[in-house]
């Protein structure tokens, strides 16, 4: 079995690929690493067939669903899963075949209501269900302590001990570890009363996962996160330097104009000599009367260089394919010492 595991931050996800027939899985992937899952399959000439999430993530950004997209090939997840990306639903017991490697799911309600684990020859993909010393939380959506110690206690802790455990978040930076070194070492399995162990689970007092509504939002629906949109924009637009707007700027014989798409307030405090004032909020609105020739060379920008990304994405898309974004914002410009007007005209 080809095997890779890549970390992102806390974040695990697990590639795993049949050496005879270079089929391959990927278990839990995560956005920011999509390259990386491209290379690594490329690297061995492997072709994925399925791409898995264990459960309803709320503390990272799926990418299952833009994979999916790009590579035409079926995203997994339990029957409970409320995605409606989801091409293959799978119930406890069944397995997907991946070459010549099988993978065996598990129903381990707990964590989320459609957490799964995944047993594949001598390990067992164990998402947030059991992490290496911990168990995954029961306080997020559909959560449940009860649920938890059925699936542990009377399923997963049932398997082989020597099975090794890979979870999907490992913060210490250890590679795996087996049932039966949980069984003995996890503080969490000690509690192996149902009462006790559910009691414990509901006075853990932990802190929200940072990004949990975004990542709620994204994974269960298949939206995009903001920084995909960031990036879809800043992939379909050209920027100018700061340095290379100064220039221009001093020049003056190179026709530009320079579009402030910050709020009134933040134009009037100080912006660009020149520039004219169009608030992102009423760019599609308004274009047509302030912006009469397609062709202009416009140069966008705002407060951080986000914002102005955004809008001039908006505007090529109308046509204006002389629309640039300012690499930087308004911040920059100002620190720099660059000149600034102030008031509500240009
Ligand atoms: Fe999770």
């Amino acid at each position: 079995m080809i095997f890779e595991t890549v970390a992102s931050g806390g974040c695990r996800s697990y590639l795993i690929g049949c050496e005879q027939t270079c089929a391959a899985a990927l278990i839990d992937p995560e956005l920011s690493q999509i390259d990386r899952y491209l290379a690594l399959a490329a690297r061995d000439g492997l072709r994925f067939h399925y791409l898995i999430d264990t459960h309803t993530h709320a503390d990272h950004f799926s990418a299952t669903r833009q994979l999916a997209r790009q590579l035409d090939v079926p995203v997994v997840m339990h029957r409970a899963s409320p995605a409606p990306f989801v091409d293959l639903h799978l119930e406890g017991g069944e397995l997907l075949v991946v070459g010549r490697l099988r993978l065996h799911s598990l129903h381990t309600p707990g964590h989320t209501r459609d957490s799964m684990c995944l047993q594949v020859e001598d390990r067992v993909f164990t998402g947030d269900t059991l992490l290496i010393g911990a168990t995954g939380r029961t306080d997020l959506p559909s959560g449940d302590a009860a649920a938890l110690y059925e699936s542990l206690f009377q399923t997963l802790l049932r398997l082989d001990p020597a099975l090794k455990v890979f979870p999907a978040h490992e913060y210490k930076g250890r590679t795996h570890s087996t049932i039966g070194h949980e069984l003995a070492e996890n503080p969490r399995l000690q509690k192996t009363e149902r009462g006790a162990f559910i009691e414990m689970m509901q006075t853990l007092n932990l802190t929200m996962p940072t990004h949990l509504t975004e990542a709620l939002r994204t994974n269960m629906s298949g939206g995009k996160t903001v920084a995909q949109m960031l990036s879809d924009a800043a992939a379909a637009v050209p920027f100018m330097s700061l340095a290379e707007l100064k220039a221009r700027l001093a020049d003056q014989s190179g026709r530009m104009l320079v579009l402030d798409v910050r709020e009134r307030d933040a134009y009037e405090a100080g912006h660009i000599p020149g520039a004219m004032h169009l608030p992102r909020g009423q760019l599609e609105l308004r274009v047509n009367d302030e912006l009469k020739d397609p062709t202009a060379r416009i140069l966008v920008c705002c407060e951080f260089g986000r914002i102005s990304t955004l809008a001039t994405a908006t505007l090529r898309t109308m046509g204006f394919q002389g629309a640039v974004a300012l690499d930087g914002g308004m911040k920059a410009w100002r620190e720099a010492g660059n000149p600034i007007t102030q008031g509500a005209s240009p």
